[in-house]
């Protein structure tokens, strides 16, 4: 049981209740609050709680509600994969989503104690499978290159991966076990981070968007200036929107997901996040399981199209034929923010500190993301690989 927070009660009120237990207003008659974060999707929301929990003033500006329904947050299946997606172009994003893996279960656990909420993390393990001879050879290839990293990964032969997982179809062809890719749950960990901010004193500020950075804060939308010491940019794929910055590096990628539920009565269908070439099936404890996704590159669009729907079902029913008896409770679409490399933008830049362009692993980089950039707001030595360098792209010739 965890204690010393409010119990769930949903979202409504959170923000204009005062808790009995939250400190004093962080910023008594101050004009400048220390930190301005721009986003209140996980990573703004982890960056304004670590900040403040280290003892600075904390703005968060979000341009829709809070929890916010824009962050990629809100549709992410919430697998914390860096094994399953390892890729050898891309071995610094590796080592990041390592580093964050590791710490998730103490973040989880320190998250639950302060907000009363338990975030859904399950270390389930994940199983990639293959359902004809292309991609079996394809699971060969990455069984080999992660045994080449070092990362580990245990190769199984189709009858015991069904003994593993038996909602798997009979047809699979090879597979793969990664023990230390888990999961968590992308909402509760939002609406737990909301509490957790309110309850540690940050200014949040839900319905605010920031038109621009300025010379000592940002302009809001409705021409209200906030003066602030040091501004965040965790806007996710709305970063670019901003004014006052160099081009920003990030594209919105649409991903269409689709929220499928076990009848009251009936067993959960999958006890591990199962993966194949193109798609992803993740469970969560209460019986529900999430799957995605599709990768569109089609601006901010966000609709969800017949196609979508019908090429999730159709190659998740061929791997694990019983999620076609689930019912479908919701399909969705959000907008992973996307850079050239696949790489997160980390660190100051041109008077700003982005930590944006989390692109496939927002969920995944989270308490990383949330340690390094309060460490670097605190002048510390923060410790990020140049390879996050915000302006790395700005730097290459044309
Ligand atoms: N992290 C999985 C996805 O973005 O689809």
């Amino acid at each position: 049981m965890l204690g010393g927070a409010p119990g769930r009660s949903g979202y409504a009120g959170l923000l204009s209740t005062p808790s009995p237990s939250a400190p004093p207003d962080p910023l008594p008659g101050r004009s400048t609050t220390d930190v301005l974060v721009v986003g209140g999707g996980p990573i703004g929301l982890a960056i304004a709680w670590r900040a403040r929990a280290r003892g600075l003033t904390v703005t968060l500006c979000e341009r829709g509600g809070l929890p916010s329904y824009l962050s990629a947050a809100h549709v992410a299946a919430g697998m914390l994969a860096p094994v399953a997606e390892a890729d050898p172009q891309e071995l610094a994003l590796l080592g990041l989503g390592l580093d964050s893996a590791a710490r998730w279960a103490a973040f989880a656990g320190e998250l639950g104690e302060a907000s009363g909420l338990e975030v859904g993390y399950r270390d389930c393990g994940t199983l990639v499978v293959a359902r004809d001879r292309d991609e079996a050879e394809h699971v060969d290839r990455e069984i080999r290159l992660r045994e080449q990293l070092g990362v580990p990964v245990a190769r199984l032969l189709p009858s015991a991966a069904r003994r593993l997982e038996p909602a798997l179809a009979p047809a699979i062809r090879a597979a793969f076990h990664a023990p230390d890719d888990h999961a968590v749950d992308p909402r509760t960990v939002c609406e737990a981070l909301l509490i957790a901010c309110e309850l540690a004193g940050v200014h949040l500020r839900p319905g605010c968007e920031v038109a621009a950075v300025d010379g000592d804060g940002v302009r809001l939308a409705s021409g209200e200036h906030v003066p602030a010491g040091q501004v965040v940019i965790a806007a996710g794929a709305w970063a670019p929107r901003i004014e006052g910055l160099p081009c920003l590096p990030v594209r919105p990628v649409k991903g269409q997901v689709l929220r499928l539920a076990a009848r009251a009565g009936e067993g959960h269908l999958l006890e591990h996040v199962v993966r194949w070439d193109g798609g992803y099936l993740v469970p969560r404890g209460d019986g529900r399981v999430i799957l995605g996704a599709t990768m569109e590159d089609r601006g901010y669009d966000t609709t969800v199209t017949a196609l979508g729907v019908y090429e999730l079902l159709r190659d998740a029913g061929e791997l694990v034929p019983g999620v076609l008896e689930l019912d479908l409770e919701a399909a969705v679409a959000g907008l992973r923010p996307a850079t050239p490399d696949n790489a997160p933008l980390l660190g100051a830049w041109e008077g700003v500190t982005l930590a944006c362009g989390h692109h496939r692993n927002g969920i995944l980089l989270t308490p990383v993301t949330a340690d390094r950039i309060t460490a670097l707001l605190l002048g510390e030595d923060a410790g990020i690989d140049p390879a996050f360098a915000p302006g790395r792209f700005a730097r290459q010739p044309a």
